[in-house]
């Protein structure tokens, strides 16, 4: 099944095809992303008006190159897939509103894709990773952990109480004058930054839940910034590198409680794996590995590029989910907003064994979960590094 996936739900315009075989195994034939960093910079965040106008200007070459990359045109499609949400609406509408119309032209099935079900099932593109995992998502607008236990059965075991990891990040590059994007410029402070300089709180640790939360150590950090400024090139790195393992050492220990009480509920996960732009961080990289070891987990981290936003967990979600027998109408509509657990849950016919292979026409209207054949689950051991 091939499939074209869309993304556009934040500051990347991205295009890509995957190819998803009956087995459930995955190819990437193409995966273009464009990011706009150089169209924020200036304004030290993204403005969703020019992330949106950006989008429309750059799409439909995107798409173009990926096509070419992959070798293929819109006839050879099995379906079209766009992130259909959450994010910032403007970008969504556009790329949601191109794929409807390749949809439509080329007489294909749409795919409304929950960006956050795309990062929770990269492990699968990446790694063929089986169902259950333990899901740790953290980007800019999420920091969750998450009980993967199927296409569209997505359980939340913990969840911030206010900013994300990524958000934190973003705004304790902003606070030091390092611009955006902040993530990767305040990993790269830190790696020649004194962590030990500087006592930042390490909130929720100890706590039987598996909930984060930021905005304590965001304060704490301004606060130690305001009693040192004028900030030296070094005081800069020392925050950074101080901040950063602060949120290692919390996120360790959310990841042990989010461990037990998947273990509780739903017995041993096959995997703990990783997602969102956050993932990308070297330092958040090795603790998952520690955490691995001592929960005795297999670790699945994709690669940087596929934790940041990109097209190809897109289409592969929207292949996933067409193996279901899953497609949206013409109708469907963008959402800023869209909490992984309202995706839409497969209804499995019992006794049906195979695959369904795509529709080929679109539906005019929503037409819902299908009742259809169950997928292929891919029970391909996860490549996992512990
Ligand atoms: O998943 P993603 O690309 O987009 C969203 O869906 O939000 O995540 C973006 C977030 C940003 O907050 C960015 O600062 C953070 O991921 N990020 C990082 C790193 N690379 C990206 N945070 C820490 N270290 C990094 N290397
Ligand atoms: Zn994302």
């Amino acid at each position: 099944m091939l499939i074209l996936g869309i993304e556009t739900t934040c500051d990347e315009t991205a295009a890509a095809v995957v190819e998803r075989h009956e087995d459930g195994r995955a190819a990437i034939l193409a995966n273009v992303v464009l990011s706009q960093i150089a169209e924020h910079e200036a304004f030290g965040g993204v403005v969703p008006e020019i992330a949106a106008r950006a989008h429309v200007e750059a799409l439909d070459l995107i798409i173009a190159t990926a096509m070419a990359d992959a070798g293929c045109d819109f006839g050879g499609l099995d379906g079209v897939a766009a992130a259909a949400g959450p994010g910032l609406i403007g970008g969504v509408i556009v790329g949601l509103t191109t794929a409807k119309a390749i949809a439509m032209v080329h007489e294909k099935p749409l795919v409304a894709v929950n960006h956050l079900e795309a990062h929770a099932l990269t492990a699968r593109l990446t790694d063929g990773t089986p169902f259950p995992y333990c899901l740790f998502l953290a980007s800019g607008g999420h920091t969750q952990i998450v009980a993967v236990r199927s296409v569209g059965d997505y359980m939340r075991l913990g969840t911030t109480r206010d900013d994300a990891i990524g958000e934190a990040f973003d705004k304790t590059a902003k606070l030091l004058g390092l611009g955006y994007p902040g993530g990767p410029r305040v990993e790269q402070e830190a790696a020649r930054g004194d962590r030990t300089r500087f006592a930042l709180p390490r909130p929720m640790i100890g706590r039987y839940d598996a909930d984060f939360s930021l905005s304590g150590l965001k304060t704490a950090l301004r606060l130690e910034a305001e009693k040192i400024a004028p900030l030296a090139e070094q005081d800069v790195a020392d925050l950074c590198a101080s901040f950063q393992l602060a949120v290692v050492e919390m996120m360790v220990d959310r990841l042990h409680q989010g461990l037990r009480i998947f273990r509780q509920r739903f017995g041993a996960p096959s995997a703990l794996v990783a997602a969102g732009g956050v993932a990308a961080n070297g330092a958040i990289r090795n603790a998952l590995r520690d955490v691995a070891v001592q929960d005795q987990v297999a670790l699945v981290v994709p690669p940087p590029a596929l934790c940041t936003d990109n097209a190809a967990m897109i289409a592969w979600a929207g292949a996933e989910r067409l193996a279901y027998g899953l497609c949206d109408g013409l109708d469907t509509v963008p959402r800023a907003r869209w909490p992984l657990e309202q995706v839409g849950k497969p209804v499995v016919a019992p006794s049906a064994a195979s695959v369904v292979t795509a529709p080929t026409a679109i539906a005019a209207v929503s037409t819902g979960p299908l009742e259809v054949a169950p997928p292929v689950r891919s029970d391909a051991a996860s490549s996992a590094v512990v």
